[in-house]
């Protein structure tokens, strides 16, 4: 994706949520280059166990997760992060199958150069970079499958880190269909999902007593004043993160502290907010482990296996694309 299209994009998202009711941002754009690395910063904090217990399972599960991939099979990691994940699974791969094409698709120049040096240590392993949204660069890499037996050989998709946890249900079964359709029958889906936990693990792990997550939450502001010219004061603005059982999902806001307007000068606009007004910047939904299989045999695969992490709190689910009843 070429930055003017990008900032094309995010001008259009900004001047379309910030005049909505109730006003709101794409959680996308949490991710620049500092937003990538106060990301990481999290994945740190005590507090939000997601990123060790996802390591945890690919960790000890890695030899089976790849055992039904062979000779021709190409990773592709949409959402690379740092490829530290990547690189769990490639490893015993590429230990017995000469060569293992894999592609990185992320927004974010930051991950991919992140994941290109984490994937350079490994040996007869080929990496391309996509600097693309998901459905873009999952074609891009589908397009290019490694030669192997027949047509090309198997491709398996990474997308971990409860990435999908950021798409409300209906936007998670529409991409979960669009994969599906770029896949062949025994291709393969590795799917993380974070899963439902005690209220008051959800509140520290997105609202942590270091205030990390709340500079990642304000950086998106901080993000519009820097590149779209805004006069956003990030002082005036509290992050609220608050679990909403019903819909098994933590929101996340930035709240006005009183009553005041912004302008960003890229859209000549200026944006008024009432005290207490929120913009709503993320949801991250959270799952069952039956919810997760369910899910994805509506898109067209089958589960082959699920592994739950041991004190229950995240999930790591293998579909494999099914073949397609005629006329489905
Ligand atoms: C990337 N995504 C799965 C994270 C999540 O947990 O929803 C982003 C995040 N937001 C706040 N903390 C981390």
């Amino acid at each position: 994706m070429h930055r003017t299209e990008f900032l094309d994009r995010f001008m259009d998202d900004v001047r379309a949520g910030l005049s909505a009711s109730p006003k709101h941002l794409s959680p996308e754009y949490f991710y620049d280059a500092l937003g990538s690395h106060l990301f990481e910063a999290i994945c740190q904090l005590p507090w939000y166990p997601l990123t060790r217990a996802e390591r945890a399972l690919l960790e000890r599960h890695a030899e089976e997760i790849v055992a039904p991939f062979g000779e021709g099979t190409s990773i592709v990691e949409l959402g690379c992060g740092c490829g530290e994940k990547l690189a769990l699974l490639a490893a015993p791969l590429c230990k017995r199958i000469p060569r293992l094409g894999v592609h990185l698709v992320d927004v974010s120049e930051t991950a991919l150069d992140l994941s290109r040096r984490t994937l350079g240590r490994l040996p007869r392993v080929e990496t391309s970079a996509h600097r693309a949204r998901y459905e873009e660069g999952l074609a891009l890499a589908t397009a290019r499958r490694t030669p192997g037996a027949g047509d090309g050989g198997a491709v398996l998709v990474l997308f971990l880190g409860s990435n999908i946890g950021n798409l409300d249900p209906e936007a998670a079964a529409a991409f979960l269909a669009t994969l599906r359709a770029s896949l062949r029958p025994g291709d393969g889906l590795l799917l993380g999902a974070d899963l439902v936990k005690p209220a008051a693990d959800l509140a520290l792990a997105y609202d942590d007593p270091l205030g990390v997550t709340a500079a990642f939450n304000k950086n998106l502001l901080a993000r519009i004043n820097r590149e779209l010219g805004g006069t956003f004061d990030l002082r005036s603005f509290d992050h609220r993160a608050a679990w909403n059982a019903q819909s098994a999902r933590v929101e996340m806001h930035l709240v006005s502290r009183r009553r005041q307007a912004v302008r960003v000068g890229a859209l000549g606009i200026e944006f008024a907010f009432e005290e207490g007004e929120s913009i709503w910047t993320e949801s991250s939904y959270k799952y069952e482990p039956d919810g997760v299989v369910r899910m994805g045999e509506r898109a067209g695969f089958r589960c082959f296996k699920q592994w739950i992490e041991p004190n229950g709190r995240f999930s790591t689910t293998l579909l494999l694309a099914e073949e397609r009843a005629a006329g489905r």
